[in-house]
């Protein structure tokens, strides 16, 4: 078992990871706490021992879950059980668990210590580190959130043995990113390791830029393009997969920018493709409504952002043409 360190001054926490991890939880709840609140899914069945008096609540499964009525549903239900602001919540679950029972952890009494034991690869090596927690509304996902530092992480590979195949897929297209954020070798770890290596990326990023008002913007990297695919509502795709699209475009995009060369996009594909992911866009896709979709990003001030690679690495570009999106989306629509 790795341990790998969130450095974030007074915030600093731990994330252990590895087959047994789990061992690890007892120790991380907080002195003040007596009880515990899971929160977790039907269908994870990934048994938990805090150390604590403890009170299973399961929340629904999948975005139409991950809601501000969730929310009230778990505030709620601590309330009637009695959990108190020196108590701790213990998230286990994928992301849509680790935001959701995050964010109620956030506001709940004004914030009470929060644990996440992410069981999708997905959640162990982004969700669930960083901080970052919140809900969809029927109007965007994610638009209400906090920033809210867990106390520890246990990102236990023995979870992951029960995830089915194409999420553990779509896990691998955010380690694609990761790969392009300069993590080495990450296909020739074993898992262990490469899920170490992207989390000590993520929480260098993060001990940087903790409410990213410049470079964790770069994590966004591929995200441009998967946010519109997922918010379009007319494919279906997992997150990973949709990253995994918007990683080849964001390459394609640089190109035809005159950023980089050929070989980008080749090496762009071939990691894509060697994860089993998708890289071309579905069928069916309207250049118009993806644009449309991609000005509303979180990144954009009005115009085309998107994080693009160039000969000094990654950078946020701002502005960039319509003309040279709708091209891209074109080149890659099959
Ligand atoms: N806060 C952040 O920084 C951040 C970063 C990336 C993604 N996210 C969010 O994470 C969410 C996606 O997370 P996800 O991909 O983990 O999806 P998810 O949480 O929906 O999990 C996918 C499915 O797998 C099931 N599952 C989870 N663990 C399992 C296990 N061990 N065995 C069997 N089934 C299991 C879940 O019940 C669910 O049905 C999105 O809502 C996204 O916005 C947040």
């Amino acid at each position: 078992v790795i341990r790998v360190e969130v450095p974030l001054g007074p915030r600093t926490y731990p994330v252990w990871v590895g087959a047994g991890a789990r061992q690890h939880l007892r120790d991380l709840m907080p002195r003040s706490a007596g009880r515990a609140a899971v929160v977790t899914q039907d269908g994870i069945d990934f048994a938990v021992n805090c150390g604590l008096a403890s009170e299973t609540f399961v929340i629904g499964s999948g975005e139409k879950a991950k809601t501000l009525a969730t929310v009230e549903d778990l505030c709620r239900a601590w309330a009637r059980w009695g959990l108190t602001r020196g108590d701790v919540v213990v998230a286990v679950g994928g992301g849509v668990v680790t935001d959701t029972a995050g964010f109620a952890a956030a506001v709940y009494h004004r914030g009470v210590a929060l644990v996440t034991v992410p069981t999708t690869l997905l959640a162990q090596i982004d969700a669930a580190i960083g901080g970052k927690t919140g809900v969809n509304l029927p109007e965007g996902k994610n638009l209400v959130g906090a920033f809210w530092q867990p106390a520890g992480v246990v990102c236990d590979l023995d979870s992951l043995a029960t995830l089915p195949e194409r999420e553990r897929r779509s896990g691998l297209g955010e380690m694609a990113k990761y790969a392009f954020l300069g993590v080495p070798d990450l296909d020739r770890l074993p898992l262990e390791e490469a899920v170490a290596a992207c989390i000590r990326s993520k929480a260098e990023v993060v001990a940087g830029d903790e409410r990213e008002s410049g470079r964790r913007a770069l994590l966004n990297y591929g995200h441009t393009l998967a946010h519109a695919l997922e918010a379009d509502g007319g494919f279906d795709l997992r997150h990973g997969e949709a990253v995994a699209i918007g990683l080849v475009f964001a390459a394609r995009l640089a190109r035809r920018l005159k950023r980089v060369s050929d070989e980008a996009v080749t090496r762009h594909e071939e990691v894509v493709n060697a994860y089993g992911l998708p890289s071309r866009i579905p069928t069916g896709a309207e250049p118009d409504r993806l644009v449309a979709l991609m000005r509303r990003d979180k990144k954009s001030t009005g115009g085309l952002t998107f994080v693009l690679s160039g000969p000094d690495g990654l950078a946020v570009v701002h502005d960039v043409a319509e003309d040279a999106v709708r091209l891209t989306i074109e080149e890659m629509t099959q």
